[in-house]
């Protein structure tokens, strides 16, 4: 299908508005009351909706009435829903006016249509259209509150925020500003959510939606592998494969909050946003405050076609165009090998092992820094430990220059140890609550990156090593939650904004580390995948999935995390097996490298000890990822077996042409009497042949995908196969 350009059409009759593309419409209605209601959100529709006014019947509140038409604000699907106007549910906006009033009864005052242009301050999905209502109350006109959808060629998705100014005389304070606020017609629907914990991150947990509030988030101060900050509703009967499914994923990396309130009539409400927690707001005279943006997503082909919707719409509008598609470095990494136990000659036997085996990258982790030997000391002091390393580190990027890889180096910048010379020098900057010792977590504090000062240090810091050094590539770290909402420079009435504002300085910080160094690769981390979130990936093309580097576990880890991320952003790397931190299987080590080649992939071990016959076959792995890799990065992504159902794993890569595609399967556990032996295909085109170098045969798309192919794999735990289709005809 051709992609043409989005359009906005307004039925001026009906009072409807259509934001529509070639896949999906999103209507919005302007009722008798000026009430802004979304309509309709899902597959393309005609010009032709009906409004439908739902019933108040008895003792419902009826606030808004005008000329024969009544509703109660409960019931309807309002694009922004206030308190105390009626509306008895939960709100997505709640304002407190300088009398301490809370009650907003918004109409639709105007409407615009614009190119989408970027959100001040805050990462988001670019390109397409805009439409844009700027909504008031006209007994309270100090509240402007200005609604933004945007919608891009050929993605089965709109992006909704939120702008609220404050044009008044008098401060007023947010309590409450969500990013969208959809309802959801009555049905049978199940919640789909990426929940997890160090080392276990994206973890899918599906459960029917009940009667009341479901309500998922965090308050960590980053997005955080408790709860990642996506929430899917399926309808109850569907698959992978078919079902409609509407979904949000928030483009933020602080806490957040999704919830979905299935309400007496059977209707959902479902929004969300910055966490309201501990959030509060003041917006001066003049001033505005800007929601980050919501995805919201729909698919009738069940959570594959989720997925593959949040994918195209990340890959082709959010993450940096200079890298998404383009082949990634295949690193070698020293922190499993190592942790912080190395010095120059070490890391220079390390690059000599690893050379002329295909991996392009050395990696050098945490420890090379400050004084730092161990977690307790030295993040702030991005200066080169020159005694540990046994000269500069230039001598040692230029050694791994001259072995034919690039060079690549870890930073964590938003946080300090007290045994630091840059908190020695700065106690002030550390985001602590007044009458307490900071919150320690992995021996370190958090810098207060909502102030100015400390990120021009921090990027002056960073940008120096980088410039002097010749730096190829970097993995951005952060390794604990915020803890603490308090800042030392803001007034009492401003420390509910101190998470917002450290987000929003991380951005500003990233912006000038980042896009400041264009031709260095950046990948995202945060122990792993604990800021794994599309925020993040407006900068990093790709994001370390999780520590936990065990090919079990990682089965799960990498199957959860595709449900809104692409596989390209998604950085696996082979490990030592098994695993020390985290396995208890041996894995052998091609399965381990099948594995990996999920997404971007990478390898973590000590080379030096590494058996020879593993070592060995690294380039051919390498030569394998290299031939798949426009697949693996550009491809459709098709599940087909959950490692939360059973013991295996197996996933598709298909071109956009379906004309090649790969499978790739991975039992974790033999067990006895394996009943599965085959594998349906997905995503081939039923007309077309396919040739199968590993089957040694030619077979139709049909046959694959409606017989399956058989899954011969070895008697050995984590056995994996890898099979490749290419179309003949
Ligand atoms: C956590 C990361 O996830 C690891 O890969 C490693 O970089 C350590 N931090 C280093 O402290």
């Amino acid at each position: 299908m051709k992609n043409t350009e989005p359009t906005i059409f307004f039925d001026g009759k009906e009072k409807i508005f259509y934001l529509e593309n070639e896949k999906i419409t999103c209507a919005f209605w302007i009722d008798p009351c000026g009430t802004l209601q979304t309509l309709y959100f899902g597959e393309k529709v005609g010009h032709d909706l009906i409004p439908v006014v739902p019933k108040a019947p008895g003792q419902h509140a009826v606030t808004r009435k005008k000329d024969g038409y009544s509703c109660d604000p409960s019931l309807i699907s309002a694009a922004v829903h206030t308190s105390f106007g009626g509306d008895s549910f939960e709100p997505s906006l709640s304002v407190v006016l300088p009398d301490g009033a809370r009650r907003l009864d918004l109409i639709c005052v105007s409407h615009r249509e614009a190119p989408k242009s970027r959100l001040a301050g805050l990462p988001s999905v670019s390109g397409g259209k805009s439409l844009l209502f700027e909504l008031m109350d006209p007994a309270v006109p100090a509240i402007s509150v200005t609604l933004s959808f945007s919608i891009q060629a050929g993605q089965s998705a709109v992006e909704s925020s939120v702008l609220i100014r404050n044009c008044g005389k008098e401060p007023v304070t947010l309590t409450r500003a969500y990013s969208f606020s959809l309802q959801i017609p009555a049905g049978e629907w199940d919640t789909v959510v990426l929940h997890g914990q160090h080392a276990q991150e994206c973890q899918i947990d599906r459960r029917p939606l009940s009667f009341g509030l479901f309500s998922v988030g965090t308050r960590r101060g980053i997005s955080s592998s408790s709860m990642n900050p996506f929430l899917a509703l399926c309808e109850n009967a569907a698959t992978e494969t078919s079902g409609r499914v509407y979904a949000a994923a928030l483009v933020y990396s602080g806490s957040h909050v999704l919830s979905a309130e299935k309400m007496p009539s059977g209707n959902v409400r479902f929004q969300g946003g910055v966490q309201d927690g501990e959030f509060t707001w003041k917006l001066d005279p003049g001033e505005a405050f800007q929601t980050p943006e919501a995805v919201l997503c729909f698919s009738s082909d069940g959570l594959g076609g989720m997925s593959r919707a949040f994918h195209d719409l990340f890959r082709a509008h959010l993450i940096p165009q200079r890298r998404v598609s383009s082949p990634r470095p295949v690193v070698f990494n020293n922190w499993e090998g190592t942790h912080f136990t190395f010095n120059g000659e070490k890391l220079r036997a390390m690059a000599d092992s690893v050379a002329g085996t295909g991996i392009d990258t050395f990696v050098l982790d945490d420890g090379w820094f400050g004084k730092r030997n161990d977690s307790t000391s030295g993040l702030g002091d991005w200066f080169t430990n020159e005694e540990k390393l046994g000269g500069p580190l230039s001598d040692l990027v230029e050694y791994v220059h001259q072995k034919g890889m690039k060079f690549g180096l870890w930073f964590e910048p938003e946080m300090i140890s007290r045994d630091s010379d840059l908190f020695r020098a700065h106690p002030d900057w550390v985001l602590r609550e007044p009458h307490h010792e900071p919150v320690e977590s992995r021996n370190q504090w958090v810098l207060d990156l909502g102030r100015a000062e400390v990120r021009a240090c921090i990027a002056d810091r960073v940008n120096r090593i980088l410039a002097e050094n010749r730096i190829d590539y970097v993995k951005w770290d952060m390794n604990r939650d915020l803890a603490e909402g308090y800042s030392s420079v803001l007034p009492p009435e401003r420390q509910g904004e101190t998470f917002h504002r450290y987000v929003l300085g991380l951005y500003d910080l990233l912006d000038r580390v980042v896009n400041a160094n264009p031709d260095v690769f950046f990948e995202g981390c945060s122990s792993g995948g604990c800021r794994f979130d599309a925020g993040m990936l407006a900068y990093f093309p790709q994001i370390w999935a999780s520590d936990n580097t065990d090919a079990y576990s990682r089965t799960r880890i990498q199957y959860g995390t595709s449900l809104v991320y692409p596989p390209s952003s998604i950085s696996c790397h082979v490990s030592s097996s098994p695993n020390a931190s985290y396995g208890s299987h041996f894995v052998p080590f091609a399965s381990r490298a099948s594995l990996a080649q999920f997404g971007a992939t990478g390898y973590e071990f000590d080379p030096t000890k590494l058996p020879e016959q593993d070592l060995a076959s690294i380039s051919g792995q390498i030569e394998t990822y290299r031939g798949d890799e426009d697949l693996i990065l550009n491809g459709d992504l098709y599940r087909l077996l959950s490692p939360f159902e059973g013991e295996f794993f197996a996933v598709m890569n298909v071109s956009r042409d379906r004309r090649r595609a790969r499978l790739l399967v991975f039992r974790r556990l033999r067990y006895a009497n394996v009943p599965l032996t085959r594998a349906s295909l997905q995503g081939l085109d039923p007309e077309l042949d396919y040739d199968c170098a590993e089957l040694g045969g030619r077979f139709s798309g049909a046959t694959l995908m409606r017989f399956g192919v058989p899954l011969r794999l070895s008697g050995e735990d984590g056995a994996a196969l890898v099979l490749h289709f290419r179309a003949v005809n």
